[in-house]
């Protein structure tokens, strides 16, 4: 027996629940993070780091959290994160994360990476948006892994274009996968117990031929991301999508200068999530990079962030620091693992400022 989904009431509510019903394996996946773990604890402990300066007597009557991400607008500044295989944690998949995040009017990211297939996601959601009517729609966007040959890409971006997403979120910081402890720990256990088994068992095959076997050469799933990608490659994306273009998992102030002098739209300071890079910065240490050497950035270009927001204190710092909405993974991820779209509607509001309020 789960708690009510009524009892989760900040973000952190989600991860017990998830951790109760999710397989083992799905569970390490999500919570997983590069190395022992000190980007992504990082993400978390730096929020927690700055502090306000808070202001008096001002009248605070009304406030309003609306903004607009790559012009299109939403009552709040933060949207569901880019996150791969959702069929791992729930059946319906992107479809019901859909489900929720559409009733609170947020923005979404579909990962390269889904469970369900492009179209069949933009058709869910446009299903979604008529019967609800919103009065601030939910507006999609596609996060693009770049797959090797460019001719793969081509159909890709052709393929995300027709079906209507907004803006291509192009992830840059995974051109080899990070070392994801958690999982390599749960796959070795696994060869292990295969191996012992075939001791008991010599029909079958050795553990190293096992698919689970750890067999970590470094580079991703060939196919995912190419690993040659540099900043030329822009150029051909361009003339293929003519959309907005945001580089996510920019980590330094001359990143974030080089995507400005491209002409990107924007830029998604992330380090993953902490999954990739050990002792990545967290996007807030990069962000007060940005600030401190070349905070022309934030005039030319939509500046977000990612990595451990997890409420609404941390995406208002984020804010008055530059940002122009945060994107939040994990916990989104846990509620719908946990309680399916009513989860992710009840995420959305553990962190949200009602408007008007
Ligand atoms: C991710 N993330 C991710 N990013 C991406 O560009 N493509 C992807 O397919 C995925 N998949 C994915 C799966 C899971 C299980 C997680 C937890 C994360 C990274 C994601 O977009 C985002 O950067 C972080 O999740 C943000 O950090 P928090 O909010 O999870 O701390």
């Amino acid at each position: 027996e789960l708690p009510h989904v009524s009892l989760c009431v900040v973000t952190d509510d989600f991860q017990a629940p998830a951790k109760r019903v999710l397989p083992h394996r799905f569970w390490t996946y999500t919570s997983t993070s590069a190395n022992s773990g000190l980007s992504l604890k990082g993400n978390i402990d730096d929020w927690g780091r700055i502090k306000f300066r808070p202001r008096i007597l001002r009248d605070v009557e009304t406030v309003d959290t609306r903004t607009s991400i790559l012009g299109h607008r939403t009552m709040y500044p933060f949207y569901v994160s880019a996150m791969g295989t959702m069929g791992n944690v729930h059946e319906e998949a992107e479809y019901e994360m859909i489900r929720g995040f559409v009733k609170r009017g947020l923005h979404g990211v579909i990962s390269t990476a889904s469970t369900k297939p492009i179209e069949g996601i933009m058709d869910c959601f446009v299903e979604e948006q008529g019967r609800l009517n919103n009065a601030s729609p939910s507006t999609l966007f596609y996060q693009l892994y770049l797959p090797t040959s460019r001719e793969k890409a081509a159909t890709l971006i052709k393929k995300v274009k027709a079906a209507g997403y907004k803006g291509l979120w192009i992830t840059v910081d995974t051109p080899v996968l990070g070392k994801r402890t958690a999982d390599r720990v749960l796959q070795a256990r696994e060869a292990l117990a295969m191996g012992l088994e075939q001791d008991r068992n010599p029909e079958r095959p050795p553990a190293s031929e096992n698919a689970f076997a750890p067999a970590y050469g470094g580079r991703v799933t060939p196919g995912m991301l190419s690993a040659s990608t540099t900043w030329e490659d822009l150029g051909w994306i361009r003339e293929l999508w003519q959309g907005p273009i945001v580089l996510k998992g920019v980590q330094c102030a001359e990143d974030a200068k080089l995507a400005m002098q491209y002409g990107c739209e924007g830029i998604l300071l992330s380090n993953h999530g902490g999954r990739q890079l050990h002792t990545a910065p967290s996007a807030l240490m990069t962000l007060l990079e940005i600030r401190t050497y070349c905070p022309e950035v934030f005039g030319k270009l939509e500046v977000f962030v990612d990595g451990g927001l997890r409420d609404g204190a941390d995406v208002l710092k984020a804010i008055c620091l530059g940002a122009r909405a945060v994107g939040v993974g994990r916990p989104f991820l846990w509620a719908l693992a946990a309680y399916g779209s009513r989860g992710v509607e009840r995420c959305a509001d553990s962190r949200s400022i009602p408007y008007g309020h």
